[in-house]
């Protein structure tokens, strides 16, 4: 934030250093209310170094405290209010924006490794909107990563792996087709799926046969490993389909099965660092606060914590990320804290560099969505409907938009994607199509309404980008210069804290005070003032689209703008 920066200094050097431009920096706040200033300072840290009272230094601060960027200064209480000379700071803010474009608010390359578990839906079950979730929030950290300087590593850890396996080979062996399969593999699979749990409540015989199918897997067996691949080959098709139109791609598909040649030697460090304890007959890593880990089961059969251990080793080696997010329900916070602490009882100290980033549930009238019983909302439809919904919004508004296929799928797509990152990431999320599909209010589509509006009133003005000093932008432009200038901070936050929902509620921020500014502003109107106006609109559409772009999202113009950025 440039101007607290430029305020911090000013502060520091009246105070001769009692406290550094940082500790000063620090302590600023923004006032409740922007009619008492732009940056209030408190006093009370000096006040206990100085054992002198808040107000009475307050009002030495005020006395003492000088600097160009500094209109006046107000003192309240323990409080010195400063507001800000509103034409510097415009100036330079407007003017930092428009040189770095795009790059505004990027660290410089830190050289290092940020690896993103995400999306990892499971094999032969549908693409469901929970793993939505899991999608968009991990594709924003992506982009979150790279702005403050990391290297991104995506990588997808299928589920094509584990018991359920056995239970589909099973079912597909007793009452599969393989024509109806051909047609559509995901939902006949699906079908299998739920009619073996029907069928195995009625007979515990079918558990035990599932167990042994999968045991055979893991063996090798010819017939269900060929069973296997092909329900892993047609699930990947159709999960390929959705990534390409929500824009995502992975650097490495390696799931859960990538790890089975990998895990007798994991099995036996354990072993040999004497962490493994026999318990009824399966192997188990006891832990501290928590139920112990499974690692192998009575039949020698690995698990999901097998293969998560395993996988974390292996990234360590081949990768040496610098931290690794893991984007996955809160559900699995057991299994994350488990898997961690054994790694940590493994000696490996890069354990605590391993975080879950946790997200609610999408929940369907109150209650947890369940592939078993069948009781699910397939993302693949919803976006379909989302798309046509666009589509049908836009004949009736904008009958002449060019490129009208397009834009309806970057604005039902973004609506998704939008109405998912917008809310607390720890926050249970009910399933609402009315409420995703609405392009009006808190939603993408008016983030991306409001850039495609920027454009238009730039095209109209035929702005020509350039580097200038500027007139006085005006009162109303001034909340928005605030919001500009804090935009870097937030991109760093929202990465620390791995929230996307920040950069989200930015966003709508800055679209609602730009469309406030514009219904009180005439910027087409020919005055001396004119491209100062067109360079600021300007400075807003550049970050309202890095903005869509960090959560992975389109921001439509149809106009000349674009070639321009
Ligand atoms: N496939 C799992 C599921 O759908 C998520 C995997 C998450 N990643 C991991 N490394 N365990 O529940």
């Amino acid at each position: 934030m440039m101007i607290h920066t430029q305020i911090a200094k000013a502060i520091a050097k009246t105070l001769d250093y009692i406290l550094s431009e940082e500790e000063v920096y620090n302590l600023l706040e923004t006032p409740k209310q922007s009619h008492l200033g732009d940056v209030a300072f408190p006093c009370f840290t000096l006040a206990k170094i100085g054992k002198k009272s808040p107000a009475i230094i307050a009002n030495e601060i005020k006395e003492n405290l000088k600097s160009e960027w500094i209109h006046s200064i107000e003192v309240a209480g323990a409080y010195v209010n400063i507001f800000v000379s509103q034409d510097l700071s415009g100036n330079h803010i407007l003017n930092q924006v428009l040189t770095e474009k795009s790059q505004f608010g990027s660290k410089p390359s830190t050289g290092e490794k940020v690896l993103i578990d995400y999306s990892s839906p499971n094999i032969a079950k549908p693409f469901s909107m929970g793993h939505l979730r899991s999608t968009v929030i991990g594709h924003s950290l992506s982009h979150l990563s790279e702005k403050n300087g990391y290297d991104v590593v995506r990588i997808n850890h299928i589920g094509d792996w584990g018991t359920q396996f056995g239970k589909l080979i099973v079912a597909y062996q007793l009452w599969g087709e393989k024509s109806l399969i051909e047609k559509e593999p995901i939902k006949e699979l699906l079908k299998l799926y739920v009619h073996f749990h029907e069928e195995a409540k009625k007979d515990d015989a079918l558990n035990n046969q599932a167990r042994a199918a999968f045991k055979a897997l893991e063996n090798g067996d010819e017939e269900c490993l060929t069973l296997w691949k092909w329900f892993r080959e047609e699930s990947l098709k159709e999960f390929e389909t959705i990534y390409q139109l929500l824009g995502i791609t992975f650097d490495a598909y390696t799931g859960e099965a990538f790890y089975n040649d990998k895990m007798a030697q994991v099995v036996s460090e354990l072993q040999d660092k004497h962490l493994l304890t026999l318990s009824q007959g399966a192997y188990v890593v006891e832990l501290e606060d928590m139920p112990p880990c499974l690692i192998t089961k009575k039949d020698g059969a690995t698990l999901y914590a097998t293969r998560d251990v395993t996988a974390a080793l292996y990234r360590h080696q081949t990768y040496q990320p610098k931290k690794t997010f893991y984007v996955v329900g809160h559900e699995q916070s057991l299994h994350f804290q488990q898997v961690f602490q054994v790694l940590k009882k493994m000696g490996y100290e890069w354990a605590t560099s391993l975080e879950h980033v946790a997200f609610g549930m999408m929940l369907k009238d109150g209650s947890k969505m369940s592939t078993r019983k069948g009781k699910i909302v397939l993302l693949a439809d919803v976006l379909a409907e989302a798309i046509e919904t666009a589509k049908r919004n836009m004949n009736d508004k904008n009958a002449s938009l060019l490129d009208k296929e397009l834009v309806a799928k970057q604005v039902g797509v973004g609506a998704i994607i939008f109405n998912d990152l917008k809310n607390l990431r720890t926050h249970d999320l009910e399933f609402s199509l009315e409420q995703m599909m609405s392009f009006e209010g808190d939603t993408g589509p008016y983030v991306q309404y409001t850039f495609a509006r920027i454009s238009t009133i730039l095209e109209k003005g035929q702005y020509q980008p350039k580097e200038d000093t500027f007139c006085s932008l005006g009162e109303q432009a001034w909340p928005i210069i605030m919001l500009l200038d804090q935009f870097p901070s937030l991109v760093e936050k929202s990465f620390d804290q791995a929230d996307p929902s920040q950069v989200a509620r930015y966003s709508l921020l800055l679209a609602r005070s730009f469309n406030k500014y514009y219904a009180h502003t005439k910027i087409l109107v020919e005055d001396n003032h004119k491209q100062t106006k067109l360079a600021f609109s300007y400075a807003v559409s550049l970050v309202l689209k890095e903005c869509l772009r960090l959560l992975g999202i389109a921001a439509p113009s149809q106009n000349v703008i674009n070639e321009m950025s």
